[in-house]
């Protein structure tokens, strides 16, 4: 019953995966998420972090192992159902948010929350505080602004899932909480799921798992 049970909740599984630049980032990491589950990654600069996230993202097919994102093979499903996995259940929040600096916040927000059939929920505006900015050009944001309009745009697509590359990086201790509270009730709300690269103790320390990237290694320190 219960192996039943925890295939049901796996929302995400990697098994034996590995990727090289010009060295090994890692080999052989496996990890599972589940639903409601909140992971944090954390490990040194350089380590492989985002690649990973890339990785488990669909972004970055890995060289060597499988990912299987809600039940489904990631990189050898066709590339019409990977496009709408990724624009409307998968939520990459990039280390480098990519906003149209020329078009306002809400703008932004709206692109992706209109390709993913849903509609903009002001209460994640208001959550994350830029419900007072949002109609401002983006370019006139200051960048703690902006990363929060990122991760608002994210979360308007309604993702099952959501990847975070250190998005609290630029944000104070208030804002990063803040942030984090916003992330951790909407997998709640969901019953999805989030990855969270930070470098942040704390940070890590209020999701459920940390794994650490070391030595090409990932392991579970919490
Ligand atoms: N597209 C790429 N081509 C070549 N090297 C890369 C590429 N992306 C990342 N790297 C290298 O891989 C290593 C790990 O990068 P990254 O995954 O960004 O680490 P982290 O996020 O932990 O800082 C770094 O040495 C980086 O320069
Ligand atoms: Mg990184």
């Amino acid at each position: 019953m219960q192996i039943e049970e925890e295939n049901t909740n796996t929302l995400l599984e990697a098994e034996n995966l590995g990727h090289a630049f010009d060295y090994t980032l890692y080999k052989n990491v496996n990890l599972k998420i589940g639903r409601g589950e909140s992971v944090a990654i954390v490990g040194r600069s350089g380590s492989g972090k985002s690649t990973l996230l890339h990785n488990l993202s669909g972004f970055l097919k890995p060289m060597e192992g499988r990912v299987v994102l809600f039940s489904q093979e990631l990189y050898s499903i066709s590339e019409k159902k990977m496009e709408r996995l990724r624009r409307e259940s998968i939520g990459i929040v990039f280390q480098m948010h990519y906003l149209f600096k020329g078009m306002s916040g809400r703008e932004n927000i709206e692109i992706a929350s209109i390709l993913a059939k849903e509609s903009v929920d002001e209460r994640i505006l208001e959550a994350l505080e830029i419900e007072d900015v949002i109609e401002h050009k983006v370019g006139e944001l200051s960048g703690g602004q902006q990363q929060r309009v990122s991760i608002a745009r994210v979360l308007s697509k309604k993702p099952k899932i959501i990847f975070a590359d250190e998005p609290t990086g630029n944000l104070d201790k208030e804002s990063s909480n803040l942030v984090l509270d916003v992330l951790l009730s909407y997998i709640e709300e969901v019953s999805g799921a989030l990855f969270l690269v930070t470098h942040d103790e704390e940070m890590a320390g209020r999701c459920d798992r940390t794994m650490r990237l070391m030595d090409a290694a990932v392991t579970q320190i919490r």
